[in-house]
Order: C-alpha cells, then sequence, then structure tokens
C-alpha cells in the first residue's frame, strides 16, 4: 500500500513534469536574450520591450511568430532559429514570472493619454484600450491580451505605429489575427494619441 502511493506521487510529479513549463529551464535559455531584454526581462533600452511580468500565452505566440517569420523583428535575426515550442514555453514561463519595473508617464500627455485609454476615439471606432488591456494595463493574460502598464513609452508607440500601417501595407506589423484586432484600433490614431497613450501606458502600474 506504501509502495503504492509512491508509486501514485512519482507518477504525478513525472505527468506534471511533462506538461508545465519548466522556468528554470527558461532562465538557462535566457542568458542570450539578457543582453537586449534585460537579465530579469527588464530591458534598459526604450526600444527593445520590456519581457517581464509578460502573460505567458502572449509571451509564445509572439515567440512562434516571431520565429517562424510572421513578426518579422531584424533585430532578432537568428535568436529563436532551432528553437522547439516547448523551448519557448520554458522561456515563456521564465519572463512571465519575473516583476516588472515600472515607468513614467509625460505630465503634459497625461490627460489626452488617458482618455484614449480609458474611453478610445468614438469619432474614429476606436475602442478603450482599457477593454482589453485592463483599466491598470494588465492585460488578460488566460486570453493572451498583453500588459501593457510600464512598458517602454517608445516601443509603444513604434508598435502602434507598426499596426497602424499594416492596416494597409504588409510591412507593418500583422499578426493580430484575421480579425485585425489591432490594426483597426491603430489605423484610428493619429500621431499626437499614439505618443500621448503610449506616454500614459509606461506611467501604468
Ligand atoms: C539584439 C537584441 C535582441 C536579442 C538578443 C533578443 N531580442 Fe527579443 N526583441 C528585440 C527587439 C528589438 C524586439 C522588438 C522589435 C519591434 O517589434 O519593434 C524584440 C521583441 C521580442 C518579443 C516580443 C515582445 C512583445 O512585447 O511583443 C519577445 C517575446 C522577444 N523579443 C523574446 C526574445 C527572446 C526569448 C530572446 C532570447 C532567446 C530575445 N528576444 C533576444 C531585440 C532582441
Ligand atoms: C478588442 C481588444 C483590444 C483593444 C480594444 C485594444 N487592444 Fe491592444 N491588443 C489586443 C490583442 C489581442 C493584442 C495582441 C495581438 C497578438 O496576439 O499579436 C494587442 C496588442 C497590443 C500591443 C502590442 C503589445 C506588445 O508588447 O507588443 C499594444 C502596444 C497594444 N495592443 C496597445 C493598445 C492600445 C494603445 C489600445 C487602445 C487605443 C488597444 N491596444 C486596444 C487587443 C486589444
Amino acid at each position: 500500500m506504501k509502495n503504492l502511493a509512491i508509486l501514485i506521487c512519482l507518477l504525478m510529479a513525472w505527468a506534471q513534469s511533462g506538461v508545465a513549463a519548466d522556468a528554470a529551464a527558461g532562465k538557462n535559455n535566457s542568458v542570450v536574450c539578457s543582453a537586449c531584454h534585460g537579465a530579469d526581462g527588464n530591458s534598459m533600452v526604450p526600444s527593445f520591450p520590456k519581457l517581464a511580468g509578460q502573460g505567458e500565452a502572449y509571451l509564445i505566440k509572439q515567440m512562434k511568430d516571431i520565429r517562424d517569420g510572421a513578426r518579422p523583428v531584424p533585430t532578432m535575426a537568428g535568436q529563436l532559429d532551432g528553437k522547439s515550442d516547448e523551448d519557448l514555453a520554458d522561456l515563456a514561463a521564465y519572463f512571465a514570472s519575473q516583476a516588472k519595473s515600472g515607468g513614467k508617464a509625460n505630465p503634459d500627455l497625461l490627460a489626452l493619454g488617458q482618455k484614449v485609454f480609458r474611453g478610445g476615439v468614438a469619432q474614429r471606432n476606436v475602442a478603450a484600450c482599457s477593454a482589453c488591456h485592463s483599466p491598470t494595463g494588465q492585460g488578460n493574460a488566460p486570453a493572451g491580451f498583453p500588459s501593457l502598464a510600464g512598458q517602454h513609452a517608445q516601443y509603444t508607440a513604434t508598435q502602434l505605429k507598426m499596426y497602424r500601417k499594416g492596416y494597409e501595407d504588409e510591412s507593418g506589423r500583422t499578426n493580430d489575427g484575421d480579425s485585425k484586432i489591432m490594426r483597426t484600433i491603430a489605423f484610428g490614431l493619429s500621431d499626437k494619441e499614439i505618443e500621448a497613450v503610449s506616454s500614459y501606458i509606461a506611467g501604468l502600474k
């Protein structure tokens, strides 16, 4: 009876290790990423995204898209070549488990940024960012809606401009699905609104 209990425990441990992503393995594999994304996923360079605290589902999708060419990131050429889906899941588990550092909003852009984030731009059919990315910018990890809070404003603005471009032009960012969920939203944003909402997002905690 005792032996059976031990066997069941061993089997359960084995089954769990088989399915659950391994954050420790991800940490080992993240050494090459740290040059750009920071050791704990908090990049110091405003054009390189912070990965710390990002939802696992979103991270896995982006890494697959970057690896397979659906989201071209020339700066990352070769970085994910030869990585299996399991390697990517391990990396995602590691970065998701890290705490994201905070940022600051430009006070001059706060009012407009907050208006766009919380209310959208009704006359151009831009939905409120908070509807999907949550009022605090934490996103919705199980749904794959990325966390935005504390992200570098420069990176966020670049993505919004790339989505806006991708609405009509294949050389923009086009990996947001057939419903063009983010491309449609970004298409309705002016440069000023992009600058303001990106700054507001950097200051969210
Ligand atoms: C030489 C610098 C560099 C290295 C090394 C690098 N990256 Fe990146 N990474 C970037 C840049 C730049 C972007 C975003 C480019 C853009 O779209 O504007 C990015 C984007 C990403 C994104 C998308 C983030 C988001 O919020 O959508 C993920 C995920 C990512 N990298 C993971 C990794 C992993 C994992 C590694 C290591 C195996 C790695 N990167 C190595 C520069 C780098
Ligand atoms: C209807 C839901 C929805 C709304 C509304 C929405 N988003 Fe998104 N957003 C998404 C989804 C889903 C993704 C991820 C797409 C993918 O999987 O590639 C995303 C991705 C992003 C990204 C890329 C994040 C990264 O790390 O690269 C940014 C930036 C962003 N959204 C900003 C905004 C802003 C700003 C607004 C408001 C003006 C907004 N979103 C409104 C659903 C939404």
